[in-house]
């Protein structure tokens, strides 16, 4: 399965089951000061979980692009070691509003990853929240999950929050088990452990409370259901690949990289952690700048100056000395731009803003040598 096929037939599955097909928001989330990007699915129904605004449909799913940089969620510093952080991915989602719960999210999840996506029930170890008996209950009623394949973590593992103020709850994460050759060996090691054995693919929250500026939380109006499968990394499992950046959604990016550099394809092995970062970082540019956020000293302007600072960095690193984001980026457009037009449409706008950019740093460096943040 290709990553076309993975959101063409994620967003079917649901639709198939009553849910409306709801476009990908912009990354700059609307009216909404608490909040930099868009950095889950749920983003963009914040106030239909609250009660605050009215759809006309209970149940919604969608395809959403997210960044997690520069906010309570930030991976920037994960991506390049990590094999499946990103600062830009897809988020795919289902979402109920005061509609199914529980019972409804755990069966289509289940539904989906063993029949359509061919997962090894075997290999699928679902967590719950430790208060959370009813979901420890609905695993083994709903999917025949064993007791021993259910783990019960903490709040710090198991409770949602887009941010520190906002709709919450408690929820329930599938893990894929990759196999004892990815395990640190532990006799403990399970969900939840640090190492690259067991990947969370999905994460399913039982949104029914709102945290105010105190940290108090009280009911929402209704239960709902906000669930994030993770898009690349899901493709990563579905191909056998040994991190998000083998799969047909990177290679060509990567593969764009490698005939800057010239590089043997040992030699790009051995520069994992720059390939990613470049990678990861010009889908994030490309997207971010498509949706109108330009590089600059503050706010969101000033997180994607960074990005880009990150990726020439890393760029240096392979001895790309002088601009090359506009390539990347254009095969970030290439790649991408079949189901995001945006892309298309700005391509313009992108191509010129990195070129201007790259060239206003370099200007900086030859003047002031590199800033101490980028590490
Ligand atoms: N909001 C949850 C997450 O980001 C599920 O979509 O993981």
């Amino acid at each position: 399965m290709d990553s076309n096929e993975l959101r063409t037939r994620y967003l079917a599955f649901f639709e198939e089951r009553g849910h409306t097909v709801v476009p990908s928001s912009s990354l700059v989330p609307a009216k909404d000061p608490t909040l930099l990007f868009a950095n889950s699915g749920m983003v963009p129904f914040k106030d239909v979980f609250t009660g605050a605004e009215q759809k006309p449909y209970t149940r919604a799913t969608s395809a959403q692009k997210c960044v997690r940089a520069g906010g309570k969620h930030n991976d920037l510093e994960e991506v390049g070691p990590s094999t499946r952080h990103h600062v830009f991915f897809e988020m795919l989602g289902n979402f109920s509003f005061g509609d199914y719960f529980k019972r409804e999210a755990i069966a289509y999840a289940w539904d989906f990853s063993t029949r359509v996506l061919g997962l090894d029930p075997s290999r699928l170890w679902p967590t719950v929240n430790h208060v959370d008996d009813e979901a420890y209950d609905l695993w083994r009623e709903v999917a025949g999950v064993p007791e021993d394949r259910l783990t019960r973590l903490g709040d710090e593992d198991n409770f949602w929050q887009m941010a520190d103020v906002g709709p919450c709850g408690y929820n329930s994460e599938i893990f894929y088990d990759r196999g004892e050759r990815y395990g640190c060996g532990k006799a403990d090691c399970r969900p939840g452990c640090d190492c690259d054995r067991f990947w969370e693919y999905w994460n399913l929250v039982f949104m029914e409370f709102f945290q105010d500026e105190n940290g108090v939380r009280t009911p929402l109006p209704k239960t709902n259901v906000d669930t994030g499968l993770g898009f690349e990394r899901t493709l990563a499992i579905l191909q056998g690949a040994e991190s998000n950046y083998e799969t047909d959604l990177f290679e060509p990016i990567i593969a764009r990289i490698q005939a800057l550099t010239g590089h043997s394809d040992e030699q790009r092995k051995r520069e994992y952690i720059a390939y990613r970062v470049i990678a990861d970082h010009s889908r994030a540019i490309s997207f971010l700048i498509a949706d109108g956020v330009l590089p600059g000293n503050e706010g969101r302007s000033y997180v994607l100056r960074r990005i880009v600072r990150r990726a020439i960095r890393y760029g240096r690193r392979l001895g790309l000395d002088g601009p090359f984001l506009s390539d990347t980026t254009a095969a970030v457009i290439e790649k991408m731009g079949g189901h995001y037009t945006e892309l298309v449409e700005r391509r313009q706008v992108i191509v010129d803003t990195v070129r201007r950019e790259e060239e206003h740093f370099a200007r900086t460096l030859s003047r002031v040598g590199w800033p101490s943040w980028t590490s």
